[in-house]
């Protein structure tokens, strides 16, 4: 009897010993480094950008998305997805005013959709869940371009299958410009002094292909150890000019990077996700949650090699959860040549852009939003369910509440907020237009938007998560957007 209660003890002080020795180990290995592995060895690949043609009108765009063959490490290939070639996607550019139509034509195996983040579009052309392309079908969808100039992009959103979809390598840029930002002496001069990044992390397997599984414990989901920069590994910039301007877009599934100089170097924050800032913000790191953009003008000294790179991110995490969910990791991303005569650049404005203040005050309604789980307000999303009917063309506040220990971020459809200052000021990166917001553990972001000014009772805008594998368990809700005092009768769909 008492030997094998001793026994019984002894198994489980075992298995006490052995939880706490598996979890050391994986806690010394949960931190990812490239540092010191790469040899900046390959050009950055500049993504073209997409011709488009007139026709009734109207600037035409083809998208067609394929399968393919890709190095993303050289020498070895991997299968990948891409638009209009074997990974990633040709850079959209256009005009304030402009009449657009985008024909996606579907050649993946499987039904797919394409959204257009941070558009403000009529709903059924945002390209959400809803708006499904299967299979050797072509989707549609036209709108005019009614926002600031801004840096966009585009990428799948079927329900379920986002995260796959874009790791597979589909995911592009689309630039908006308008009059007021072009007369700015900013650098414009695409892949020459304007250049576009996509920063992506990955996991390869050893012979060079994508690794799909899922790693088990990060509270993130995926988190890769190989960077890939507009699909180009281990690469270089040379620069011919004394200012450049980088459009920097986190498209990876969950990691959140701290973009900065190794030497310290101040830049200027000139935009984020909606738009120009009013003025430039010189900082030293920008910090970019997936799905979330910047443009930063930085300068150069002739001749000189500087290396841009991924500092540990401030996820406002614990220690632990922290460390899984990439809160140590350090990357470096490009190294920039600076070439021996530089041609010179204007300094960059001290004003880019006149705000249109939304105010606090004038919100006729504030909603709270809870991030708990992989769920928004106890929910998993129904695509049959109309979560909040919002009035057209009205302020509204936003709370959102993350309450759970990991990361989470929050993404509508179809507008641009501003974050409201909680007392404390607001650091430089959210004190512009966004429409992607990272949301610490336990705090509470204040969101004021003005709601999209087109009409769909019937078609919604989602609002959801941007850590991918979140957004695929259901992290998501929807909104339909009603004509004024029909907000309280809620159109429920089927
Ligand atoms: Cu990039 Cu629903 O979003
Ligand atoms: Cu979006
Ligand atoms: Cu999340």
């Amino acid at each position: 009897m008492k030997r094998a209660l001793l026994a019984v003890l002894a198994a489980a002080a075992l298995v006490v010993v052995g939880i706490a020795g598996g979890g050391a180990v994986l806690y010394a290995r949960a931190d990812t480094s490239n540092l010191g592995t790469l040899e900046f060895e390959n050009e950055l690949e500049i993504l073209p950008l997409l011709a488009s043609r007139e026709e009734h009108g109207r600037l035409v765009f083809d998208l067609e998305l394929r399968t393919g063959r890709s190095e993303l490490v050289p020498g070895k290939q991997a299968e990948t997805w891409g638009a209009n070639g074997s990974y990633l996607g040709p850079t959209l550019r256009v005009e304030h005013g402009d009449r657009i139509e985008v024909r996606v034509r579907n050649e993946l195996p499987e039904q797919t959709t394409i959204h257009w983040h941070g558009m403000h579009l009529p709903a059924v052309a945002d390209g959400g869940p809803h708006q499904a392309i299967g299979p050797g079908e072509t989707w549609r969808p036209g709108w005019q371009i009614d926002q600031p100039a801004a840096t966009l992009w585009y990428h799948p959103h079927p329900h379920g299958e986002t995260a796959d979809h874009v790791y597979r390598g589909i995911a592009g840029m689309f630039i908006v410009d308008d009059p007021r930002a072009d007369a700015l002496p900013l650098p414009d001069t695409y892949g020459v002094d304007d250049i576009p990044l996509i920063i992506q992390d990955k996991r390869l397997n050893d012979d060079g292909s994508l690794d799909l599984s899922e790693r088990i414990i990060s509270p993130t989901g995926r988190l890769g150890d190989t960077i890939l920069v507009n699909g180009t590994y281990d690469p270089y910039l040379r620069v011919q000019h004394e200012r450049i301007r980088l459009r920097l877009l986190n498209a990876s599934d969950a990691r959140v990077y701290n973009v900065g100089f190794v030497d310290g170097r101040e830049f200027d924050l000139i935009a984020t996700d909606g738009g120009l800032l009013e003025t430039p913000e010189p900082l030293s790191r920008i910090q970019l949650s997936p799905g979330e953009r910047a443009e930063i003008v930085a300068a150069f000294d002739e001749g000189e090699e500087v290396v841009l790179r991924s500092f540990e991110p401030d996820l406002g995490t614990n220690f632990l959860e922290g460390r899984f969910a990439g809160g140590d990791d350090r990357f470096d991303l490009l190294q920039i040549h600076a070439a021996p005569i530089l041609a010179p650049s204007p300094e960059v404005p001290a004003r880019l852009s006149e705000h249109e203040y939304l105010r606090e005050e004038d919100a006729v309604r504030t909603r709270r939003f809870e991030l708990d789980g992989t769920s928004i307000d106890g929910k998993d999303l129904d695509v049959g369910r109309i979560d909040e009917v919002v009035e057209v063309d009205s302020t509204e506040i936003w709370e959102v509440h993350n309450a759970s220990g990991t990361p989470h971020s929050f993404h509508p459809h179809g507008v641009s907020f501003r974050v409201l200052e909680d007392g404390e000021g607001l650091p430089a990166e959210l004190s512009g237009w966004k429409d992607t917001v990272y949301v610490p553990p336990g705090e509470t972001v204040r969101l004021v938007l003005r709601s999209p000014d087109r009409l769909d009772p019937t078609v919604p805008f989602m609002y959801h998560c941007h850590v991918l594998q979140h957004e695929d368990r259901g992290m998501m809700g929807q909104f339909v957007v009603v004509e004024p005092g029909d907000a309280d009768h809620a159109p429920v769909r089927n």
